[in-house]
């Protein structure tokens, strides 16, 4: 680690990743680390200062928890933030608000610790390269780029740092919206000159899904049936050591801090056989998820690949409710297509979290050409949330949704009916499976 490093040691706060949030934005970097991490673990960062945050859960096991009394030693300015922090001899912030937490923290970082604002992605790609060429060596990388940031992100990465000893493996599951294999296709093979394996399995799921209707089996499915795809073809390739993963800053932290009461444990391409294991390459592991899409852009990656909503692992797979069908998929992929299409072109893609459509199981009647008909219905959803916990809804204006409504009538086959759903989070969730 080549810049200023500001230690955030979670002595039970909540807000440990607002603070080191509001670090980063100063231009400095910030990482959260355990109360009890020792000052030979922290001679190895590049500390320049460090951050006591205390909080509500700093009991374990009935004992308050407190610093190693080391880390006063080590001639690092030390700063105490939050409560029942009386014990420590340094001065104490009480700031309220985030302006005045930033103020405060500002002053601590530049003047007491004197770190310089070094923390951007230029800086961070060119680390990352040297770390993974001293890591990697001239042997060979495999990674499972689904198209989404993450994995695009580290993708491009890799390729900048090693090239062709990257391979990428692109399983196309039959799930994915429309034209999205194809973009993986043409920015990493043809743009980047990647190493890139696409792999056509869209028969082979549809195959295992067929007639399953319970959605907790459609995933299991999907997940298991992706992992042996993807093991498949790892087995082809002779020599592989490592495997990228997309793993991310809030990933490493919902993983679990000493105080933390929910421990979520986190693998992406977990499941692999035990002969089959690799050594990992996870270069994003210290950035939040804007930090990572500013990383896509500066390695040049499209921008809307970088700035895409979210879209869950098994993709369409959860939208087209019941057992799959091709005609439904079809249906669902292009009135989604429309809905992305229109989203974009009247700015709602900049400024709506997430939007899809969904495919229910049963039919209505209708009119089409003068002619009864008895088809699908296609549901629009379209949410704002800040964590997924909770969302509203996003009021689209009449005549958008009308426009909507109209194109999907008119272009995609088997559908005679548009609704918009209404229903915040809670109680429904954000997807229908
Ligand atoms: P729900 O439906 O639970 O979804 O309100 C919350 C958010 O999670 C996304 N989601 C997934 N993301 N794999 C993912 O990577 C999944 O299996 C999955 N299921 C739901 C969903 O799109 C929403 O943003």
């Amino acid at each position: 680690m080549k810049q200023d490093n500001i230690l955030v040691l979670d002595l039970g706060s909540h807000d440990n990743t607002k603070i080191t949030r509001l670090i980063r934005d100063c231009g400095v970097y910030s990482e959260i680390k355990p109360h009890d991490i020792t000052a030979q673990e922290i001679a190895t960062l590049n500390v320049k200062g460090i951050i006591l945050n205390g909080g509500e859960n700093n009991m374990i096991d009935g004992n308050e928890i407190d610093v190693n009394p080391e880390i006063y030693d080590l001639g690092i300015p030390v700063y105490a933030v939050g409560h029942k922090l009386a014990k420590v001899n340094n001065k104490t912030a009480w700031a309220n608000t985030d302006e005045e937490i930033k103020e405060e923290l500002k002053t601590f970082i530049f003047n007491d610790c004197q770190a310089e604002a070094n923390w951007n992605m230029t800086n961070f790609i060119n680390d990352q390269v040297e770390i993974i060429r001293n890591q990697v060596g001239d042997r060979k990388v495999l990674l499972a780029l689904s198209g989404g940031v993450d994995s695009s992100v580290v993708a491009a990465l890799l390729i900048k740092a090693i090239g062709k000893q990257l391979v990428c493996v692109h399983v196309n599951h039959g799930l994915m919206r429309k034209g999205e294999s194809e973009d993986v296709i043409e920015v990493f093979r043809n743009q980047l000159d990647a190493n890139l394996v696409y792999v056509d399995a869209v028969d082979r799921f549809l195959g295992k899904l067929e007639n399953v209707n319970d959605p907790e089996q459609k995933r299991k499915i999907i997940g298991a049936e992706f992992i042996r795809v993807f093991e498949e073809e790892a087995r082809k390739l002779d020599g592989i050591e490592f495997l990228a993963q997309g793993t991310i800053y809030p990933d490493i932290i919902e993983s679990g801090t000493k105080t933390a009461k929910v421990v979520k444990s986190h693998h992406n391409v977990g499941g692999l056989p035990e002969d089959l294991q690799f050594q990992l390459v996870e270069p994003l592991y210290q950035l939040f998820k804007d930090e990572v899409r500013a990383c896509g852009e500066e390695l040049g990656l499209p921008h809307d690949m970088v700035y895409r909503q979210p879209f869950p692992g098994p993709g369409l797979g959860v939208r087209c409710l019941g057992a799959i069908t091709r005609e439904r998929l079809t249906a669902l992929r292009e009135a989604d297509a429309i809905l992305r299409e229109e989203f974009a072109s009247h700015g709602l893609d900049k400024k709506v979290w997430q939007y899809f459509t969904v495919i229910p199981e049963f039919k209505s009647v209708g009119v089409k050409n003068n002619a009864r008909c008895y088809e699908y219905p296609i549901i629009l959803r379209a949410v704002n949330t800040i964590d997924a916990m909770t969302a509203t809804i996003e009021q689209i204006e009449w005549p958008i949704l009308l426009k909507i409504t109209d194109r999907i009538l008119n272009e995609v086959p088997n559908v005679n009916r548009v609704c918009y759903d209404l229903t915040p989070k809670p109680c429904g969730t954000i997807e229908w499976e």
